[in-house]
């Protein structure tokens, strides 16, 4: 089968993947429709493109709070890696390494820190956190994740109690035994995937928790799933320096708007005081493009790396990524 676009790797994981793993990567809430949008979103927006620019020579790095990265795409924080190839997050890190680009580890990782790092010495990433309702625990993973080399701190906001996905409710999905949550062994025992395993969450969190954490770690904060102008605002005045712009993939809040869309009012409000990136729905590089164009300084992919990871580990996931960057390359050139 060739790999042309994103899709052949959607259509493969969908075949190939056991069906309660793909039901969990492919899940939104509720109607999913928060989901869809995300990808229709990006069909009504339309280049105004120029002609005659000389596009013979493009460079389309770029730099996230001071690293640089080979193109403006990185890797969003999915949960259970190893759901989709035996090698989980270690195979990540060493796909994020070899196309020189960022790889946010998530809190729900199937790998230790300690071996994501190992597996790819001096790759750039941050680390993904969902504040615990043991606030030591939390605590231990920041300054863990900064000792081993980490270059910045993802807090997601977004999730004060998991998303309804009526897939995974009907499948009752569970990590398979022989997976662990292996950053907070010992903090719980993982079960299913419904709301006592997420209570284990502290939906309490507020902007004062920004103070908290800046308290334990000299990191710069990033603020994932901000989706309006005045969330934005407040990311800004507690001193965060940068913003995801996320609906969480549609997981959380159905009736959210596509990112690509909330991300003007989030750019317009933050007036370049601090780095505002976005993630949701990105499949080509032609959104890529849009997404820059709105004020993005890079984009995040979440499923497209997961669907990478099925075909064929880090191979597959640099496959994803080098498609990724032919195509943006492409349409800026097209778009001149
Ligand atoms: C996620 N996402 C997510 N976010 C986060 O902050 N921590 C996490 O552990 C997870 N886990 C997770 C698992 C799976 C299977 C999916 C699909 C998503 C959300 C993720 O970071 C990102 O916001 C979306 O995936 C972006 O949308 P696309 O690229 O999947 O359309």
């Amino acid at each position: 089968m060739a790999m042309v676009c994103l899709s052949d790797f959607e259509a493969y994981a969908k075949k190939y993947l056991p069906k309660f793993a793909w039901d969990f990567f492919a899940a939104g809430a509720d109607d999913c429709n928060t989901r869809d949008e995300n990808i229709l979103a990006y069909k009504r927006i339309h280049f105004r493109p120029r002609m005659l620019r000389d596009v013979s020579v493009m460079d389309i790095r770029t730099k996230l709070l001071g690293t640089e990265i080979s193109f403006p795409v990185g890797i969003a924080p999915t949960g259970f890696h190893q759901l989709a190839w035996p090698d989980g997050e270690k195979s990540t890190a060493r796909a994020a390494k070899a196309m020189h680009t960022c790889y946010i580890a998530s809190t729900y990782s199937t790998c230790t820190l300690e071996e994501i790092s190992a597996a790819a010495p001096g790759g750039f990433r941050w680390f993904q956190l969902y504040i615990h309702r043991n606030r030591a625990v939390s605590q231990e993973l920041v300054q863990r994740a900064e000792a081993l080399g980490f270059q910045g701190l993802v807090l997601t906001a977004d999730l004060p109690y998991t998303g309804k996905r009526r897939d995974d409710v009907r499948n009752g999905f569970c990590l398979p035994p022989h997976m662990k949550l292996k950053n907070l062994e010992g903090a719980f025992e993982v079960c299913k995937m419904n709301p006592s395993f997420h209570s284990l969450l502290d939906p309490s969190v507020t902007w004062n928790d920004i103070y908290w954490l800046q308290s334990l770690t000299h990191l710069p904060i990033i603020i994932k799933g901000i989706l309006t102008k005045e969330d934005a605002e407040l990311a800004v005045r507690h001193g965060v320096q940068g913003i995801i712009v996320s609906n969480h993939g549609g997981r959380q809040l159905d009736g959210a708007p596509a990112t690509i869309d909330a991300l003007i009012e989030v750019v317009e409000a933050v007036q370049g005081r601090v780095e505002v990136y976005l993630d949701g729905g990105i499949r080509k590089g032609s959104d890529i493009l849009k997404a820059l164009a709105l004020g993005a300084k890079c984009v995040f992919i979440g499923r497209p790396a997961l669907w990478g990871l099925a075909y064929k580990g880090e191979e597959g996931l640099q496959d994803v990524l080098r498609i990724l960057q032919d195509e943006f390359r492409l349409s800026m050139a097209l778009a001149g």
